[in-house]
């Protein structure tokens, strides 16, 4: 391991950022929930609530969508920065599940005011684009989240700050509805979105919005001046990227580290230690390819065992093999300096484990992995806290992912709940 690359120097890693290696569901919301003990503050950067961050605690689930993973930790800051498609009516549902479980949140929480809003419009273009491509369809989430992208990218949207110009915002949305509503009914054949339903979902909020509005570049700028931690975290996963993932199979937003200085204002020489989020095996929810993808009992297995459904939509995710020649080039796209493997024990009991090092290209165009096996482990893994204790052959199955990336395996997750952690190296 190069000495540069090196954890553990606390007064190095001031800035951490965590990002899902694949196509998301990584395990992300874990790992950032306990990272955050040693920050002042968590931060998005881009995606919307298409998102679906799963924390246990003690026990207790919850799943966060919007609001930073960040938020279970009572002294921690939140911030929402203006890569972040919001959905107001979205981000008040949670804030009040969050608020009945006894978590306080308006307080920490600050949203940036140029974050685009995702209007209802947005919602019914998304929902019914996907059924206009049939069976070409991406398998979006339905929130949203690509029409409000399109119409940031169109330097028509909506941002937050439209909000506090009341004369202003019912002049642009006059327009915005006109355009939409002209596709809706005409092109889509569907309903029309009305005014009234839009000012529901976004002015009718001002009042409780406005103590949370802020300038997310400056609070930043002002921890790093103070010298204090911050983890940012990345939604989705490296392979949805826009530019970077399996298009047009992908989410609408740069997922993958470089968007940290876009999404919330932070340039690239303040990051100090990205982490890379890796599943043991791989898993996908929508539509797209998936060289590794397994139709037969292991694959059953992954899924049972993994509970492979999707935190957001409940859709059952496509289970395979771990993608290591994918994950390669995602080490690269995000300079990234370690990687955490997750959920570790679902591979418990299986006779070999499989590694995809290769693809072979065939004249179809068909792709089809090429595997390494290893031997696989009858031990159990679940709940093992240290290096040395998990079974021989788990450690050699990490050891290779390790040596393949040419990156070093920090965090092992061996179980959901924040106890059931190897922390190789210390990170913050
Ligand atoms: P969209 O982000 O809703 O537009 O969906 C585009 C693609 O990204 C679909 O394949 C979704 O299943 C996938 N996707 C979006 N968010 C997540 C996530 O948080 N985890 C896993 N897949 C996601």
């Amino acid at each position: 391991m190069p000495e540069d690359r090196l954890v553990g120097d606390s007064m190095k890693n001031k800035n951490v950022v965590v990002i899902g290696t694949h196509w998301g569901d990584e395990g992300k919301g874990k790992i950032v929930d306990l990272l955050t003990e040693s920050v002042a503050a968590v931060v998005r950067f881009q995606g919307g609530h298409n998102a679906g961050h799963t924390l246990v605690v003690e026990g207790n689930k919850t799943v966060l969508h919007l609001i930073p993973s960040g938020i279970l930790h009572p002294t921690v800051q939140c911030l929402i920065g203006n890569g972040v498609v919001l959905s107001i009516p979205d981000l008040f549902k949670e804030i009040k599940e969050l608020e009945e479980a006894g978590v306080e949140v308006r307080n920490r929480l600050m949203l940036s005011l140029d974050c685009p809003l995702i209007m209802p419009y947005h919602i019914a273009l998304d929902v019914s684009v996907e059924k206009e491509r049939g069976n070409r369809k991406i398998g979006t989430t339905g929130r949203g989240i690509g029409p409000a992208y399109e119409d940031k990218v169109g330097r028509r949207g909506l941002r937050l700050r439209d909000l506090l110009d009341e004369q202003q915002l019912l002049f642009k949305l006059e327009g915005i509805l006109k355009q939409h509503n002209f596709m809706l009914e005409q092109y889509y054949g569907a309903e029309p979105v009305t005014l009234e339903a839009c000012l529901a979902a976004s002015l009718a909020y001002l009042d409780e919005l406005k103590p949370m509005m802020g300038d997310v570049l400056s609070q930043l700028a002002m921890l790093r001046r103070n010298g204090q931690a911050v983890l940012f975290e990345g939604a989705q996963g490296a392979l949805l990227d826009i530019d970077h993932g399996t298009y047009p199979f992908v989410t609408s937003s740069n997922t993958t580290a470089g968007a940290i200085s876009s999404g919330c204002g932070v340039g690239p020489l303040h990051l100090d230690y990205i982490l890379g989020i890796t599943k043991a095996y791989t898993t996908r929810v929508g539509e797209g390819p998936f060289p590794t993808e397994l139709h037969d009992s292991v694959g059953i297995h992954l899924a049972e065992k993994g509970h492979e459904f999707g935190a957001t939509t409940g859709r059952p995710r496509r289970c395979g093999w771990l993608d290591v020649c994918a994950l390669q080039r995602v080490v690269e796209m995000n300079s990234l300096t370690g990687l955490c493997i997750t959920k570790l024990d679902v591979l418990d009991g299986l006779d070999s484990v499989a590694i995809c090092v290769d693809y072979q290209e065939h004249s179809d165009g068909q792709i089809t992995p090429v595997y390494e096996t290893l031997a696989g482990w009858q031990e159990a893994s679940v709940g093992v806290k240290q290096y040395q204790d998990l079974p021989q052959n788990a450690q050699v199955y990490l050891d290779r992912i390790e040596a393949l990336c040419g990156i070093p395996v920090d965090v092992i997750s061996t179980g959901p709940d924040r106890a059931e952690t190897i922390l190789k190296r210390p990170i913050l």
